[in-house]
């Protein structure tokens, strides 16, 4: 199973926060820059293998974060989107990477939590492994700013439609796709919508219609925040904070992640602490490397 991160665009509703750089890369959701957020989705998913899509002047810069990959025990790639002309594209682009195999597409700006996340992504994986898509529906209040999952009353999908005028339900599709490995192939067949992009909803559809797509609820205890606006990115800053303060630990660590999935050593990790020392961040990595912040308080292996 492999993992695109999509995290480009021009971060327009943000400005003038994003003039001058990625609102993935360096705009922070209270305490690590954006990226991390969805880098830790799909590790939570089990996905060692990520290529990170962004604009031609943002890539180098995720490159200078996020490296190769080996701190987190994985493998980055990265590739660039030379304008942003929609979701589905990350599929022509990830092509070569994705190499027939599975893939999932997270959203650089969609931020996840909550107990149990790791086990129903896991099950994502398996399911496309097997052939099938899934997407994650999470109940909102304005529905018409999304793509939006109708059901029938045993939940099964029955429609998809992005950012409908009229919605058909409160369910709106979050930023995170999980695809079989013909994702490329029906990517490539694609069209441009009405306001000319490439999109993720036609790509669903064609699942849908033949009757390859299992949609999992969040509920209660789920957190996702859309981070596009000035509102939710403060919105999301505030929620991860509550969240680590309340439980004096921190959420959303690649290497802690790595860590406990058994993908790098104690003493990687320890290097890793060394490096961010004087932050919270530092002590955070090395309180997980001492043992002193137990894996099951917030993985749900
Ligand atoms: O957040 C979930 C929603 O994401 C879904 O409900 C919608 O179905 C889906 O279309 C998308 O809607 P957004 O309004 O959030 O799409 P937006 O154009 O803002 O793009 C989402 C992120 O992806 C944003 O961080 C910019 C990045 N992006 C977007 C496009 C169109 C790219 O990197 N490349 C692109 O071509």
């Amino acid at each position: 199973m492999k993992g695109i991160i999509l995290a480009g665009g021009s971060g327009s509703r943000l400005y003038p926060l994003t003039a001058v750089t990625s609102k993935q890369l360096l705009l922070p959701v209270y305490d690590k820059p954006m990226v991390y957020y969805p880098l830790s989705t799909l590790m939570l998913a089990g996905i060692r293998d990520i290529l990170i899509i962004s604009t031609p002047s943002d890539l180098p810069n995720f490159e200078r974060l996020l490296g190769d990959g080996s701190d987190y025990g994985i493998r980055l790639s990265y590739a660039e989107q030379p304008s942003p002309d929609g979701l589905a594209q990350a599929f022509v682009i990830g092509k070569e990477f994705t190499e027939g195999c599975p893939c999932a597409l997270a959203l650089g700006d969609n931020i996840f939590y909550g107990n149990g996340l790791g086990k129903r992504l896991r099950l994502a994986t398996a399911s496309a492994s097997a052939g099938r898509s899934t997407i994650f529906g999470y109940r909102v209040d304005d529905p018409e700013r999304f793509g939006v999952v109708e059901f029938d009353e045993d939940y099964n999908v029955i429609s998809i439609e992005e950012r409908p005028a009229q919605p058909k339900s409160s369910y709106a599709v979050t930023g995170l796709y999980f695809f079989p490995a013909d994702a490329c192939e029906r990517a490539a067949q694609v069209v441009p919508s009405a306001r000319n992009e490439y999109e993720i909803t036609d790509l669903i559809r064609m699942y849908l219609d033949e009757g390859l797509l299992d949609t999992i609820t969040l509920g209660r205890g789920f957190a996702w925040l859309d981070t596009g606006t000035m509102e939710s990115l403060y919105e999301a800053s505030a929620f991860v904070r509550t969240v680590e303060r309340a439980q004096d630990l921190l959420v959303s660590v690649p290497e802690e992640i790595a860590f406990a999935n058994g993908w790098i050593t104690r003493e990687r990790l320890l290097e890793c602490a060394e490096r961010y020392d004087k932050s919270d961040y530092g002590h955070h990595l090395r309180d997980v490397a001492e043992g002193k912040v137990a894996p099951d308080r917030h993985f749900d292996q």
